[in-house]
Formats: structure tokens, sequence, C-alpha cells
């Protein structure tokens, strides 16, 4: 049977420590790595001499057009620069509103659909359930689009968003795993031409692309002829603004700008559904740690009292936050990260490694052209950073000491780092709360038979299947149920 993603990783680094060489086809050294003073080398002070892999950037092209997420270098710097602020603190607090409503609809929607099956719970396939509840969040906030509107193409799109992942890039076949690991050797216009062969992946992802690009170029449109009166709340007027303002040397063009559209719902919509998923696992299986939780929401709720100005502070919410960030860290959704040196580098090391010569060394040397592989899965359970019982689910441990500050955000390695951290983290983390801040309220979550099955597996980002059912996809099964809580 395979093994689930990220269980290789935990094994090397119990057995090998952080830092390990890997062959690969070709006679090709690969350099897997988790050591979290290298890592803050690779990810940040490098910048853009450490590149995504060509092979890397084709893929993640390939899945959204040529977006932030697969440039690198001045076009990088360029296109982030313009889209980060959009993203940032106090913009991601401005959409709790918008959260919190796609939140309490979805309970409602359910209270609906119990009331009429004269039931009051049923086994669900979580990030079924979520899907369409935060692609309208991420939709609304990011776009001012609305996912729930009717058309033929607003349909497609939706729908083949539900499936990205599993369908576009699906599980690592014998198949797969072998191309992957003679990507790198292939030239790219060799690549470049593979783009439009018609295997299932790439012609689901080339529908995806050409079907978002329509969509922005509609949401594109309609911004550029809007005034910026300082009301502009979703992220793409932002963006135009900003865009517009700009001198001609940072200015993006139309062509830049429309792929975001697909990066931002590409890299935003299922990583923030398979996170929030894991949650409400994990919380099922902790039903007192799940208490604890809806006990401290229901005492902000209380002070809330039903008026919108009074609206709770999510990020003041102690257990809450621990929560988000235990899963974070014991869940990693993105499990690893691809580098490659473009000249040659020294990586300080946080603890000194016995190489095969015998001889002791504190910093690597890396030769111009090494692929690195950035294990975040093993970084998020070193037992040095998270404490000897990292390999348990313990929300406690960002309460009570155990953990120090990381330097990454959220203080887990799950959104990256540096230069090219993850753009919506700020978005994801408070979606996140608003959701949890109303299911928990409204529904509870428990374990059934078949959540006893589920498994990591491994679609460009680790997606939860239950095991002998990997052909359905996505897969979270839990018992959800009505409780009637004070408002
Ligand atoms: C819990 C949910 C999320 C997780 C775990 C996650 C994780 C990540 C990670 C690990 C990276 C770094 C990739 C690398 O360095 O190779 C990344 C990049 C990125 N993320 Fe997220 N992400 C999440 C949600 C979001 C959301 C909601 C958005 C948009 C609103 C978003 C937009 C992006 C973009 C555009 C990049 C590329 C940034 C760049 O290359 O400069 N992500 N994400």
């Amino acid at each position: 049977m395979r093994e689930q993603v990220g269980s290789y990783d935990l094994k090397w680094q119990d057995s090998y420590g952080m830092v390990a060489r890997i062959w690969a086809p070709c006679n090709d050294d690969r350099l897997w790595i988790s050591d979290p003073k290298a890592l803050q080398y690779i990810l940040q002070t490098s910048r853009y001499n450490m590149v995504k892999p060509y092979a890397a950037r084709f893929l993640l092209n390939s899945a959204t057009g040529p977006g932030v997420n697969g440039a690198e270098g001045e076009d990088h710097y360029r296109q982030r620069r313009i889209l980060l602020p959009a993203f940032g603190p106090s913009e991601s607090r401005a959409q709790i509103p918008v959260f919190r409503q796609c939140a309490s609809e979805l309970v409602d929607e359910f209270k609906s659909k119990m009331e009429s099956q004269g039931s009051t719970s049923q086994e669900t396939n979580i990030p079924h359930f979520l899907t369409y509840a935060i692609l309208n969040a991420l939709g609304l906030a990011a776009f001012n689009y609305n996912f729930r509107g009717h058309g033929k193409d607003r349909e497609e799109f939706t729908a083949s968003l539900r499936d990205f992942m599993v369908k576009g890039f699906g599980l690592p076949s014998n198949g797969k795993v072998f191309f992957q690991g003679i990507m790198d050797h292939l030239p790219t216009w060799m690549l470049d031409l593979m783009v439009n062969l018609p295997s299932s992946g790439l012609t689901f992802l080339r529908r995806h692309v050409e079907l978002s690009n329509g969509i922005a170029q509609q949401l594109i449109q309609s911004r550029l002829t809007e005034e910026d009166d300082g009301n502009q709340k979703d992220a793409l007027s932002r963006i135009v603004i900003a865009n517009r303002s700009e001198s001609e040397r940072w200015r993006l063009s139309d062509k830049e700008l429309f792929p975001q559209l697909a990066t931002i719902l590409g890299a935003g919509h299922e990583t923030t559904v398979t996170s929030l998923g894991w949650i409400l696992f994990e919380l099922a299986n902790h039903p007192d740690e799940q208490w604890q939780l809806r006990e401290e929401i229901l005492a902000a709720r209380a002070g809330e009292n039903g008026d919108d100005s009074k609206m709770v502070n999510l990020d003041a919410l102690p257990f809450m936050n621990a929560v988000i960030k235990e899963t974070l860290r014991f869940d990693t959704v993105v499990p690893h990260l691809f580098r490659e040196a473009i000249r040659d580098e020294v990586v300080p090391l946080s603890k000194p490694i016995r190489c095969k010569s015998g001889k002791v060394i504190d910093e690597l040397f890396i030769p111009k052209g090494t692929s690195i592989i950035i294990s975040d899965v093993a970084y998020n359970r070193n037992k040095e950073l998270w404490g000897e019982d990292a390999d348990v689910w313990r929300p406690s441990r960002w309460l009570d000491g155990t953990v120090k500050n990381t330097g990454f955000n959220v203080g887990v390695m799950s959104f990256g780092a540096g230069h090219r951290a993850c753009l919506g983290w700020r978005f994801a983390v408070t979606e996140i709360q608003s959701f949890m801040f109303e299911l928990l309220w409204g529904l509870q979550f428990e374990l059934t038979e078949k959540s006893t099955r589920v498994r990591k597996e491994n679609c460009l980002v680790m997606l939860p299947m239950v095991g002998g059912e990997e052909e359905k996809g996505n897969q979270l099964p839990l018992k959800v149920s009505l409780i009637d809580l004070p408002k």
C-alpha cells in the first residue's frame, strides 16, 4: 500500500536528522532539508538566488496561467508588489462580515436540509460540504464575484474549482512520480510543448484557465472604469486601483493581471477548504477540545449580543487560534516546497552534522544547479521546536509556553516564508476563524466508522481521502449534528 504523504519525511528526520541527500532518477542528487536556520536562509536571505525549478513553475503555470505563483526574479517582484497590499491585515479583517455571512448561510442551509429530512444529523463529506461556501467567501472578498450566481461559464468554473487538485493533478501514480523525477532534465522547449498534450489532467487545466481568464477579463474591465472613492473593499478593486497609480516601470499589463484571478483561486481555495476540513476532523477526534472551543465562542458571542458594531476580535480568542495553529502544524497541507540554487551557495545549519566521510560541518556548500526539497512536514514535527510530543495534536502547546517564537508566519512553516511566503495567509486565517466561529456554534462534529479510514494523499496539496475509495477523490467523512445553543 502507498505510504501517506509526509510519512517518509518523518522517518528520514528520525533516522538522519534535518538534512539528507536523495538519489533521484538520472543520477540526480536532491537535497532534502528541514533545518530551521537553513530554511530561513534558503527561503528568506538568498531571495532570487534560490528559485522555483522550471518544472515546478511549469506545473503551476499549467494550473493557473502565468501568475505570481509561477513568476521569478523581477517579474515576480513586480507582481507581488502590486498584489500583496490587497491581502494585508486590515484588508483581511475588513472581510470578516463577508466570511461570517457565508459561514452562517452554510449552517442555515444544513439546518433547512435536516428539517426537510426530519433529522438532526448526517454523515457528511466535509470538503464537499465546505467547498461552495468557502469559494463564495473568497470570490466575494477577493473579487466581489458571486459564485452562486447563474450562467453557463460561472457554473462550469465553480464545478471545476471543486475538484481542482484531484482532476488537475490526481494521485501520484508510479508513472507520474517518475515523470516528475525526470522533468528537471527535459529541455524547457519540450515542457512548453507538453502543455498541449491531450492528457485528461492537462485538458482539464487548459479549460480551467480558459474559463478563469474569461471571467477575469470581465471583472478587470469593470474595475478599470471604477472611481477610487475609498469604498472599494474587494482585493481585485484594490489591486486595479493600486496598479493604475503605479509608474510605467512597475505597472502590470492586462496580460499580467488576468492570470492572477486563477492564481488566487487556485492557491487559495482548496488549501483553505482542506485546512478547515482537517481542523474539524481534529476537533471531532478530540471532543473535549471541541467543547472547550465552543465555550470560548459562546462567551464571545454573548458579548456581541447580535450587535454588528460589537463584532468580536477573532484574533483575541486564544483557544481558537491555538487550535488553528496546531492543525496547520500537525496536518501540513502544503507538504513540500521546491527550490533550485542558481549559483553556488553556503547555507548555515542550526546544528552541526557529521558527513559520511566523518567530517563535522555547520554549514552546507550547495553547488549551482542543486535541486532542493524543503520539507514543511518534517519542520512542523521537529521535536526541538514543538516539544517531545510533536507527533501529538495538542493545541495547549501554543498557550503553555512550549512553543517559542519561530520567526515564521503564524509560527509554523505551513505558509512558506520570505519573499515568496503565502500572499493570502492573513486572508486564509481570517476566513478559517470566521467559519469556525459560526460552524462550531451551530453544529457538532463527530467521527464515524468511515473517518477511521481517512488517509493523507499527495495531489500537489495534501488531501484527505478514504482508504480503498481513492477514486472518489477528496473525502473526509464526519457526522454533523445540529446543536441548539443561545445566540
Ligand atoms: C490555509 C490556506 C493556505 C495555505 C496552507 C497556503 C500555503 C501556501 C504556501 C506554502 C505557499 C508558498 C509556496 C512556495 O514558496 O513555493 C503559498 C503561496 C501562495 N499563496 Fe497560499 N496558502 C493558503 C491560502 C491562500 C489564500 C487564501 C490565498 C489568496 C487569497 C493564497 C495565495 C497564495 C499565492 C498567490 C502564493 C504565491 C506567492 C508568491 O509566489 O509570491 N494562499 N501558499
